[in-house]
């Protein structure tokens, strides 16, 4: 029988150590490792030697297989053709030298590939003819004659399959054709991921770019709104998360808190459910600290997650805090134009001045008042003053509120003619009761207007004094 792999104390046809180098094989520590059409078993020593936890060597030649048992004990052989593959699965597949002898090549790959644990690596090593054409050529070479693919030829063969063409091996004496090495694995499936914060156009990239092009977009939104509504099965807890202070305006926050909870992995698979183990896309803003665990709980799951990262045009967002403040700030100014006066705005009002004294709160040393005051033009008036106890002071600083009842009653063109004020009493000086109280309004501290009535329910208690 000839001797074909090579061995320090025998030399073969094949430069089975340069093979081996060209192989490019992964790291075999701990994995499991089948060589079909194994001849003298030099692939699974190496294997054993480099830490597999099973090395399997399949061959269908006595002779080779005997041989084999001999100089690698610690590992497995078995007699027979690859037409009754091991059940595996295995995490390397080795086929070197040998697919041109199947009948059925297309099909041989089919089942090596069908053996592979699900993140497992075919290595082809075989022989490639030069053609632009995919086609299957007989070659004769110096033993017999066989067929071998064209690169075209290797790429229908491999459709459906993640594949990468790793170098050339090495060239075989009598054999015409050149010999490529080629590592197949399973293609997983890609999620693509819009994670980007809310307005940096993820919609409209998932719509123009993934559903254009038929893969399903999973919008996080939908899936947690359809969860609340009830019309979506989820995992208890993550359920309560997401029901918990819900508002579709802030799903932002409400991810945040999924997140922050330890529930993000919870939330992935919602939408793994939802796309089923095929391409798809998430549209989903998710915090950038937890893009990570997006994407380990998809490798995890068989996907292989692809990360979208863009700059956002146009004007940027502000914080709804930020909004809030400013928002407030601006209403803030507004009272203080009022209190001055519109100037020129014309007023529908015509109804001369007046006002009210809705609430009086007296302690022992302040004393607080509300109502409503506008003067002849329908403006707030600029001061205010409290007699009390015989002395009047003017008031030239209060709150101006909102008075929607009594802008919608008088036909007022703004609400703001609310006011409240605090003055400090002297907690030592005697006051008397607080029937006493009266209020005015004016535009001139020195030509106040009458006092403002006061309102029913209020007046009767007030002539207590002091509470
Ligand atoms: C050219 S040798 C390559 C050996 C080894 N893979 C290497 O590259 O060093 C081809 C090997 O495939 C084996 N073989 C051929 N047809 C086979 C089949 N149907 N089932 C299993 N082994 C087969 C042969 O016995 C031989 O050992």
């Amino acid at each position: 029988m000839a001797q074909y792999q090579s061995f320090p104390d025998a030399a073969g046809d094949s430069r089975t150590l340069e093979k081996l180098k060209a192989l490019n094989l992964p790291p075999l520590n701990g994995r499991t490792f089948l060589d079909v059409g194994c001849n003298e078993g030099f692939f699974c020593g190496y294997a054993h030697f480099d830490g597999a936890s099973r090395s399997v060597g399949l061959d269908r030649s006595r002779g080779f297989i005997a041989r084999a048992r001999c100089r690698f004990p610690q590992c497995e052989f078995a007699e027979r053709s690859w037409d009754q593959l091991p059940d595996g699965p295995f995490d390397v597949i080795l086929l070197a030298s040998a697919l041109h002898y199947a009948d059925d090549q297309p099909a041989l790959v089919r089942a090596l590939m069908s053996r592979l644990s699900p993140d497992g690596l075919l290595v082809l090593e075989m022989g490639i003819i030069s053609s632009p054409e995919a086609k299957w050529v007989k070659v004769k070479r110096g033993i017999d004659e066989r067929f071998f693919p064209s690169m075209p030829m290797v790429k229908e063969l491999l459709r459906g399959y993640a594949w990468k063409w790793i170098g050339p091996s090495i060239a075989q004496d009598g054999d015409p054709v050149p010999r490529h090495v080629i590592h197949v694995a399973r293609q997983r499936p890609t999620a693509y991921l819009l994670m980007q914060p809310p307005a940096y156009g993820k919609t409209t990239i998932a719509e123009g770019l993934f559903r254009r092009a038929d893969i399903p977009v999973v919008s996080g939104d939908d899936v947690i709104q359809r969860v609340v509504k009830g019309m979506r099965a989820a995992p208890e807890e993550l359920r309560a998360l997401l029901e918990a202070d819900y508002s579709p305006f802030r799903l932002d926050e409400t991810i945040r808190k999924v997140f922050a909870a330890g529930k993000g992995r919870s939330l992935v698979q919602l939408w793994i459910e939802e796309a089923g183990p095929a391409d798809f896309a998430v549209d989903a803003y998710v915090p950038s600290e937890w893009h990570d665990l997006v994407r380990s709980g998809l490798t995890d799951a068989g996907y292989m997650p692809v990360s979208l990262y863009w700059e956002r045009a146009g004007t940027s967002m502000q914080s709804a805090e930020a909004i809030t403040e400013r928002a407030d700030a601006y209403y803030a100014s507004l009272a203080d134009s009022a209190s001055q006066g519109f100037d020129g705005m014309p007023s529908t009002y015509s109804g001369g001045a007046r006002g009210f004294v809705d609430e009086v709160d007296m302690a022992a040393d302040r004393l607080r008042v509300r109502g409503w005051a506008v003067d002849e033009d329908g403006k707030v008036p600029r001061y205010l003053s409290v007699r009390i106890n015989g002395q009047t002071r003017m008031v030239d600083v209060f709150e101006h509120l909102l008075r929607h009842d009594v802008q919608k009653h008088l036909g007022l063109d703004h609400a703001l003619c609310g006011y409240s004020f605090t003055i400090p009493l002297d907690p030592a000086a005697s006051v008397g009761g607080l029937g006493a109280i009266e209020v005015r309004a004016g535009n001139d501290t020195e030509r106040m207007g009458p006092a403002l009535p006061i309102a029913g329910s209020l007046a009767k208690r007030l002539a207590g004094g002091r509470r």
